[in-house]
């Protein structure tokens, strides 16, 4: 296939000068629909699924995938992801909880891991005895300790390091800083007493320090994989090590995909058959890099003007269907859903929502095709927490979601 595009790949990519995602010519779906449409792959969420698999396979160890739901909950979504059998789910709220198992999770098959966590979310989860659950902090050891004495809990730590996509403040969930997440060293002990005074089995050791990590930050990974294994020692009954999410995807021309080598090699050093600790499970928790390649957001140009020395095309959703371009500068790379017959060279097109706000903008100077009212643009990569992140701000929240 040749590429004209960083993003194009074999279900993705421009046939006859005609967008086609996992077979379908985009354009054609997007005429079917009025109003924005989030478009989902669901052999790539399968793939993507299977290359994570691929990669556990490489440290060696058992293991086990949960699909973080959050990054995007439509039911026929995940109704497909829990037919697969080849993940349970990863959950952070009780209504996470109700979708998980509407979709067809059983209770063994679901994690929890959430930060707030009240007593009303506690006892609501804690009526589904089959539901792991990783404790944020002392207090929710001490009042699962207080409902299920002598029960199994995992603990979420937070290593005082991390990294994210670019190394981003904002995507780095441990770090320098202090952070709302986990438990630190320092109250380590405190922790532990705690769960031996209500006699909790502490099963399973949980961090999470960041999201969108490619090859670039698995050094700064490795630290932080390495100062949670050093919490391994005081847990004698720990059978799983549970290293969250995170796992990035290129969202640039010159991001490279995350190298699984690498990965597994680390993997395998600090907490699998290359470290100390033998015997335990490796679970992952990822939600972008199971879906996120697998979506797009469809949007029609509404208005194409100049303004001053910047030509505009204004779409017909803004960053409320899609806030992580917004929020994190992840953007979701604009792709026409026509490319000109003749050759047409390529005219640099600032892309604008529908909201009014200034930070609306999808794309500064993109090169694209020249747009007239009514053509079509897919946003790529729009499959995670863009319709689960979604807001109706403007009253502009109105879109339809199709499983392909
Ligand atoms: C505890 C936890 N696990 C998993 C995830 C999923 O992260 P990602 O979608 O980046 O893989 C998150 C995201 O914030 C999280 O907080």
């Amino acid at each position: 296939m040749e590429k004209r595009f960083w993003w194009e790949r074999d279900d993705l990519c421009y046939v006859d000068g005609r967008l086609s995602f996992a077979g379908h010519d985009v354009s054609t779906l997007a005429q079917q629909t009025a109003g924005p449409l989030y478009l989902y792959s669901a052999d790539r969420i399968t793939a993507n699924l299977q290359r994570l698999t691929r990669a556990l396979e490489q440290t060696g160890s058992a293991h086990q995938i949960y699909y973080a739901m959050k990054a995007n909950r439509f039911e026929p979504l995940l109704d497909m992801v829990a037919r697969t059998g080849l993940c349970g789910v990863d959950i952070c709220s009780p209504g996470e909880l109700d979708r998980a198992l509407t979709s067809g999770f059983a209770p063994q098959q679901i994690s929890f891991t959430g930060t707030g966590v009240s007593n009303a979310d506690l006892d609501r989860l804690l009526q589904q005895p089959g539901v792991h659950i990783n404790c944020d902090s002392i207090g929710m050891i001490r009042r699962i300790g207080e409902r299920r004495p002598g029960s199994s809990i995992g603990i979420r730590v937070n290593p005082a390091m991390g990294t994210g996509y670019d190394e981003s403040e904002k995507l780095t969930y441990s770090g320098n800083g202090t952070t709302k997440f986990g438990i630190y060293r320092e109250q380590w002990d405190e922790a532990l007493a705690v769960a031996h005074k209500y006699g909790l089995t502490v099963d399973t050791l949980h961090f999470h320090v960041g999201c969108g990590y490619l090859s670039g930050q698995l050094g700064q990974w490795e630290r932080a994989v390495e100062a949670c294994a050093l919490f391994l020692k005081d847990l004698p009954d720990v059978t799983t090590v549970n290293i969250g999410g995170g796992l990035g995807l290129p969202h640039r021309a010159d991001d490279a995909p995350l190298d699984f080598d690498q990965w597994a090699d680390i993997l395998a050093r600090h907490i699998g058959n290359k470290s100390p600790y033998l015997g335990l499970t490796i679970a992952v928790e990822p939600g972008d890099f199971i879906v996120k390649d697998a979506g797009m957001l469809i949007l029609s140009v509404g208005d194409v003007e100049m303004k001053r020395d910047t030509l505009f095309a204004y779409v017909n959703g803004g960053f409320n269907l899609a806030p992580e371009p917004a929020f994190y500068d992840l953007p979701c790379e604009p792709a026409a859903c026509i490319l000109p017959a003749d050759n047409d060279p390529l005219v640099a097109v600032t892309i604008a929502g529908n909201i009014n706000e200034a930070l609306d903008i999808w794309a500064k100077d993109h090169p694209m095709p020249k747009l007239a009212e009514g053509d079509h643009i897919a946003f790529i990569n729009a499959g995670g927490y863009a319709s689960a992140m979604a807001s109706n701000h403007c009253m502009r929240g109105e879109a339809t979601e199709r499983l392909l």
